[in-house]
């Protein structure tokens, strides 16, 4: 876990506020002829976070939860249905239709979870890493272009650069094809990098190469990363602050040592119980959540996540708990936070 001191006085870089992202359904004809109201799939319900320049936040939750719809809205990928993004204090939806559009874009890089789908089979590693100069017609000398794509490549750790110009993605390792993937990103110089799941396919003994490189780019290039997983033990490994997300909501968020020791809400608390640790002594008592997460085209009315929190009481049937607006670095989304905390500790 990094020494975060060094960025908590810092600017956000990202700041969002109150996304909404709705998918309306079809009715099906079936549903039509009865005139059943039209389906929505609210997959993100109200998300607010910032990331400050140079700082590293996780974004956790299980599949289905949007954290990858998160990622494609800053991204301008999908327009969300509602809320703000300000990247460096600029509406980033508003700039995405105007004619600044390239420049956002290159500021703001992705890492999907597929290094393998992410590169084109039949283009040489030189044309790949390349290509993003070209589509924003950065450079046009040729010299300094391959210059550019060698100093990519050996920041994402491909060393010695020059041999791998020539070659094609598969002739290389799942980790050896992220750090591709990753130098394509570099090569733009973005100031923010969002890497959803970027691990998450390559095998167990190079996940952490991958998370120590981009965490070099951070110490050594100052890019603020957002970091999505379903994985809270990376995300543990590897940020200074963690939110996590429940069917479209951030329900926690706070610094990754306060999450991980004093996790206050109840779906925290049960992915940190389900965490392998080594020492089967220190082994926590292990919370299994009761089914599956809900379909967020049906959200459950008042707290989302009561029908599978082991603490709920009447009430959460019927209050719908807020994040409060920078009320603390910690903040939790449970009107039994505080109770739960004080149970713990006697
Ligand atoms: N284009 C779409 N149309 C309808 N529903 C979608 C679409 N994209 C995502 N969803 C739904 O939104 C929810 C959140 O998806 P996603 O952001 O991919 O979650 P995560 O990345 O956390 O797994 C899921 O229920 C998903 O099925
Ligand atoms: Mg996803």
């Amino acid at each position: 876990m990094p020494n975060n001191t060094s960025i908590e006085n810092t600017k956000p870089i990202l700041e969002v506020t109150g996304l909404q992202k709705y998918y309306p359904l079809g009715r099906g004809l079936i549903g039509s002829l009865l005139s059943q109201p039209k389906q929505i799939v609210r997959a993100l319900d109200g998300v607010s976070f910032s990331i400050k320049n140079g700082e590293i936040l996780g974004l956790v939750g299980e599949s289905g939860s949007g954290k990858s719809t998160t990622a494609l809205s800053i991204m301008g990928l999908t327009t969300p249905t509602k809320g703000q993004i300000l990247f460096n204090g600029q509406n980033v939806i508003e700039q995405l239709k105007g004619k600044n559009r390239l420049a956002l874009r290159r500021q703001v890089q992705m890492i999907f979870q597929d290094p393998y789908e992410a590169l084109n089979p039949r283009q040489t590693i030189f044309k790949i890493v390349v290509e993003p100069l070209e589509v924003h017609s950065i450079c046009r000398d040729k010299a300094e272009k391959k210059q550019r794509v060698i100093t990519a490549l050996e920041q994402a750790g491909l060393k010695p650069p020059e041999t791998y110009l020539d070659r094609y993605p598969d002739e290389l390792s799942g980790g050896q094809r992220q750090r591709v993937v990753i130098a394509a990103a570099l090569i733009l110089q973005p100031q923010l990098l969002a890497a959803d799941e970027p691990v998450s396919m390559l095998d167990v003994s190079i996940r952490a190469e991958i998370l120590n490189l981009l965490r070099q780019l951070r110490d050594n290039h100052g890019i603020s990363i957002l970091y999505i997983t379903h994985d809270l033990a990376t995300a543990g490994f590897f940020t200074d602050r963690i939110a996590v997300m429940y069917l479209g909501r951030i329900v926690e968020i706070g610094p990754t040592a306060e999450i991980l020791q004093r996790p206050k809400h109840p779906y925290t608390r049960a992915l940190i119980s389900v965490i392998p640790v080594p020492n089967p002594r220190n082994r926590r008592e292990r919370v299994i959540l009761q089914g599956e997460i809900p379909n967020p085209s049906n959200i459950p009315v008042g707290c989302r996540f009561h029908p599978r929190c082991p603490v709920a009481i009447d009430q959460c049937r019927k209050i719908d708990p807020q994040l409060l607006p920078e009320a603390s670095i910690h903040q939790t989304a449970c009107i039994r936070a505080d109770e739960i905390m004080l149970d713990k500790k006697e």
